[in-house]
C-alpha cells in the first residue's frame, strides 16, 4: 500500500520508518521539498521511501498520516489538498497543543470541538479516523514496550476504522486493546486527555506509559 505522511517530527519519521518496515510504500511530506529531516529520513528508509512536499506526498499516498504539528495541521492539509485527501483515509494523530504561553502546553481546540472534527469538516470528502494520539511516538509502534494498554478509535465512517484496526495490529496492538469510542466527535475525549498525560509523564519521569481501560 501507499501511505502519505505529512510530518517530519519523531512522530512522523517513526510512523514512516514502521510503514516502510512493514512493506509499505512511503513518502514523507513537509512544507518544503528538501526538508533536512525528510531528506535524511528517504536516504536512510530505502527503496520504499520517498520525500516531497506536503502536496507531493497527498499525491502519492492512497492512505494519509497527519503527524503534523496540531495548532498548524489545517494549514499542512489545506497545502497537502483537498483533491488529494478526497476519498482517501486519512489517520491523525495530531494534538492542537498550544505552546505559545509556555510549558505546559494549553488546548487550541476543547470542550465543544476537536481537531479531529475541524479537519472532517474542513475535509469533507476524506476519511478521517482520529487514534494513536494519546500515546507517545514509540509506542505507538511498539505497544509491547508497556503491559497491554489501550488505543482508541475515533470517525464517521465505519470502514474507516476497521481498515485502520487492521494497521494498529500490524503496529502491534492487540484487538482487545483498541476501543472505538465511535463518531468523530469522540475525539474530544481522546484530545482533553492531553493534559493529564502531560502530568502523568512529568510524574512519571518516562514518555513510554499508558493506560489500560477495564470494565
Ligand atoms: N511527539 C509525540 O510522541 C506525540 C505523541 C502523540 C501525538 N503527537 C502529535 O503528533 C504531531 C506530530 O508531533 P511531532 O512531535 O512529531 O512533531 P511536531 O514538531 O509537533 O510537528 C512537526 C511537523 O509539523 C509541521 N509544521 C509545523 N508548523 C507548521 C506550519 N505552520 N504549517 C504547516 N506545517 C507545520 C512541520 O513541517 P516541516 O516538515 O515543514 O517542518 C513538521 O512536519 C503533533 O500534532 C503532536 O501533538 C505527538
Amino acid at each position: 500500500m501507499k501511505y502519505a505522511v505529512l510530518g517530519t517530527g519523531q512522530v512522523g519519521t517513526t510512523i514512516a520508518t514502521k510503514l516502510v518496515e512493514l512493506g509499505n510504500e512511503v513518502t514523507i511530506g513537509s512544507r518544503s521539498a528538501d526538508n533536512e529531516k525528510a531528506v535524511a529520513w528517504a536516504a536512510a528508509a530505502g527503496d520504499l521511501a520517498d520525500h516531497g512536499t506536503f502536496s507531493d506526498a497527498a499525491a502519492a499516498g492512497e492512505a494519509v498520516f497527519n503527524c503534523t504539528a496540531g495548532i498548524a495541521s489545517l494549514d499542512a492539509l489545506r497545502a497537502a489538498g483537498a483533491d488529494n485527501l478526497s476519498g482517501k483515509l486519512l489517520i491523525d494523530v495530531a494534538n492542537a497543543l498550544d505552546f505559545s504561553a509556555g510549558v505546559p502546553p494549553t488546548l487550541a481546540v476543547c470542550n465543544d470541538d476537536s481537531l479531529g472534527e475541524q479537519i472532517q469538516r474542513q475535509f469533507p470528502d476524506a476519511r478521517v479516523v482520529k487514534t494513536l494520539n494519546t500515546v507517545n511516538a514509540s509506542v505507538m509502534v511498539s505497544p509491547q514496550q508497556v503491559p497491554e494498554t489501550t488505543v482508541f478509535l475515533s470517525g464517521d465512517d465505519d470502514a474507516a476504522k476497521a481498515q485502520v484496526r487492521v494497521l494498529l495490529e500490524e503496529f502491534g496492538w492487540s484487538p482487545g486493546s483498541v476501543v472505538d469510542l465511535g463518531g468523530i466527535s469522540s475525539a474530544r475525549g481522546t484530545e482533553m486527555y492531553l493534559p493529564l498525560w502531560l502530568r502523568m509523564y512529568g510524574a512519571l519521569g518516562t514518555a513510554t506509559l499508558n493506560i489500560r481501560v477495564v470494565h
